[in-house]
Parts: structure tokens; sequence; C-alpha cells
């Protein structure tokens, strides 16, 4: 079916107050697709910490007008003429880059295709326009809300343990909190086997990460000192794969912590973007360092068939509905989550 209607929906944008940006929900008319394109009824979208960091212009390049979020999924509701992969009902999900469709990165990918960045429209909107080859299939067993939890936070996760990790079952993985890239680290790893010391600075959350299969848990406000605990665990050998999300406060005890010939995953910048630790100790560990940006349409629908084959639940912590958009951000902010953020457009 080719598109020829014109369609009335809504977004929200950011919008500049002074120093600071907030959300302005907005009437909206779709424009008509383009040959290679679909029309999307999103049906939820979910929040990163990054798309926090985009609203406080933490990059300095936050965009006037810019509609923000990477992450939703969706019912196609309209093709464009010469869409051959896709059609009206199907059940999608926009891939993080438009433009990282397989293989290698590239610099580009970034500047052109991150949804919700400074140059491409985002999600949170009742409809999205994608190119066809811009997304991705949803995994059969998973509603709208739980597959609106993948496209950064699940993908950044995979990517890094299996597609750059490599991750073999028996293996030792060490993930710091549990926000959304660090749950989908767990369940992922626990799928494959693998054994999970997971850091928090809640008791609670860690009885819950615990509940989903890890295999030792250490509240890092308690126990600074998790780096050295990691290598009592291991029996001093350290850990294979550290998920690196907490930036220059978490680095030194990281590297500390590594095995030798093991892997940091470096992604995270939850205690900012501040300098990088002294890096010898992993020349001599014979060490790596990977540096993950989320992934490619390739590593996502890779993802979808592993999250199917193990029937795997993304965890969401807590749902709003579309008119409470502000709120979500404001939940997000207060680092209550164990998990995932959704906002459900059309439920
Ligand atoms: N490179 C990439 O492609 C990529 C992709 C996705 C995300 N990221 C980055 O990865 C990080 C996590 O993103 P997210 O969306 O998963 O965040 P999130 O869901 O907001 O997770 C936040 C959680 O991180 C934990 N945390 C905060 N400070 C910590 C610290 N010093 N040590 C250990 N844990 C700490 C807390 O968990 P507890 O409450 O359990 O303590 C907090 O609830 C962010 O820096 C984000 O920018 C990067």
């Amino acid at each position: 079916m080719q598109e020829t209607q014109t369609r009335h929906g809504s977004h929200y944008q950011l919008q500049r107050n002074g120093d600071a940006f907030q959300l302005q929900h907005m009437p909206r008319q779709l424009p008509d697709l383009a040959a290679d394109q679909v029309l999307i009824q999103v049906g939820a979208v979910s929040l990163n910490y990054r798309d926090l960091l985009i609203l406080r212009n933490a990059a300095q390049d936050t965009v006037d007008g810019q509609i923000p979020l990477s992450d939703a999924a969706g019912t196609v509701i309209a093709v464009g003429s010469r869409v051959s992969r896709w059609q009206v009902g199907d059940r999608v999900a926009p891939n993080f880059f438009a433009h990282w469709h397989s293989g290698k990165y590239q610099a580009k990918h970034y500047v052109q295709g991150a949804l919700g960045g400074s140059q491409t429209p985002g999600v949170l909107a009742e409809h999205i326009v994608a190119s066809e080859d811009a997304i991705v299939a949803i995994p059969a067993h998973l509603s709208l809300q739980e597959a609106a939890t993948l496209p950064c936070a699940a993908v950044t996760a995979w990517h890094a343990l299996f597609e750059r990790g490599q991750l073999q079952a028996g293996e030792t993985v060490l993930i710091q909190g549990t926000g959304g890239v660090a749950l989908f680290a767990l369940q992922l790893a626990v799928a494959q086997g693998a054994k999970v010391i997971i850091t928090s600075s809640s008791d609670e959350k860690l009885a819950r990460a615990k509940a989903l299969g890890a295999w030792h848990t250490i509240n890092y406000h308690h126990q600074a000192n998790w780096d050295e605990i990691a290598l009592t665990l291991t029996d001093g050998v350290g850990v294979d794969h550290i998920l690196e999300l907490g930036g220059p406060d978490t680095y030194a005890r990281s590297i500390n912590a590594l095995a030798s010939g093991g892997q940091i995953h470096q992604i995270g910048v939850l205690t900012g973007f501040g300098p990088t630790p002294n890096l010898w100790p992993l020349q001599a560990k014979n060490a790596q360092i990977n540096g993950i940006l989320v992934g490619s349409v390739a590593h996502f629908t890779a993802l979808n068939a592993f999250l199917s084959q193990h029937q795997i639940i993304p965890v969401i912590d807590r749902q709003f509905a579309y008119a409470e958009a502000g709120a979500a951000f404001d939940y997000l902010a207060s680092a209550q989550h164990f998990g995932k953020v959704v906002i459900n457009v059309h439920p």
C-alpha cells in the first residue's frame, strides 16, 4: 500500500529555555513518504541516560526544536511505492543509527543518523518515518513496550559482549549498576552461561539482580573496593569482561579488576567525561579496551534472534502515559529505576 493521504499526529520537541531545554508537545503534519520509506505508528518509546544528557545540553550540541529519544517500537501503517521488505501490520523498531546497516562503523554514521541527536529527529512522536533498511522486525514474544527498550541499551550490551567480546559460557563478566544497559548485559550474559558480578548502590536492586541470575552482587556504596572484591571472587584471576559504565570514577578499579587477556567494554559516562586513567596496567595484563557505540542493523537483528532463542523479556521498571513524558524524564534522572523506563504512545 502506498501512502497518499496526509496524516496528522503530534510529537514532543526540545524547546530552549535560557541555558536549559524543556519538552514541548506539538501537533504535527506528517511528510509524504519517499518510495523507500515506511510510516510507523509508535506503540511505545523508552528512555536512556543519553536522553538526559541531551536534555541537559551536556555536549552543548542540543538543537532547539529537535524531537528527542532514540528508542521506539511500533506498527507499520503505510509503505512507500518501492518498499519490498515490509507490509502494513508488521511490528518493527528503528535502529539507533539510521545508516549503519552492517560492517564497520564509520564516523559519518553518527553525524548523519543517530536518532534524537543533533542532526536527526528522534522518536518521541505518535508516528515516525524510516527507511526500509533502517528498521528491524521485533521478536514475536515481546510486546511493543518491551521491544521499545531494545534499540540503544540492548544493542549496546549485545555489541559489547557478543560481537566484540565473543563472550563464552563460563567466562566472568562485571557489570556496573542496574540501569538499562546493565540489566540487558546481565540477562544476555546469564543466557550465554557466563558468571556475572553486578554492582549497585541499592541492596534491594542487588536482590532483584540476583533473581535474574547474577553470580555475585556488590553494593558499591558500602563496598567501594569492588575491584578487590571481584579479584577475591575470581580467586585472584580477575574478570574476563567488564562493562565500563561509570566513567572517570570507575576506570581505575575496572582496570584493577580485569583478568589477564580480559576486555573492558568502554560504554558509559555516568560519572562524567573526565580524564582517562593510567593505561599501563592493561599492557601488563595483555588486555584490551573496546570502545562501543550502540550498533548496526545487523547487530540488532542478531540480538533479536538471541532474545527469541532464549525467550528473554526486558526488565521494564515503570511505564508512563504519552501525556506524562516530562515525568518519565524526571523519573529516569532520579536513578530509582531498575531496568528501563517506558512511555506508552499508542499502547
Ligand atoms: N556507548 C554507547 O553506545 C552507550 C549506549 C547506551 C548507554 N551508554 C552510556 O552507558 C551509561 C548507562 O546508560 P543507561 O541508559 O543504561 O543508564 P541508566 O539506565 O540511567 O542507569 C543508571 C544507573 O547506573 C548506575 N550508576 C550510576 N553511577 C554509578 C557508578 N558510579 N557506578 C556504578 N553504577 C552507577 C545506577 O545504578 P544503581 O541504582 O543500581 O546504583 C543508576 O541507576 C550512560 O553513561 C550512558 O550514556 C552508552
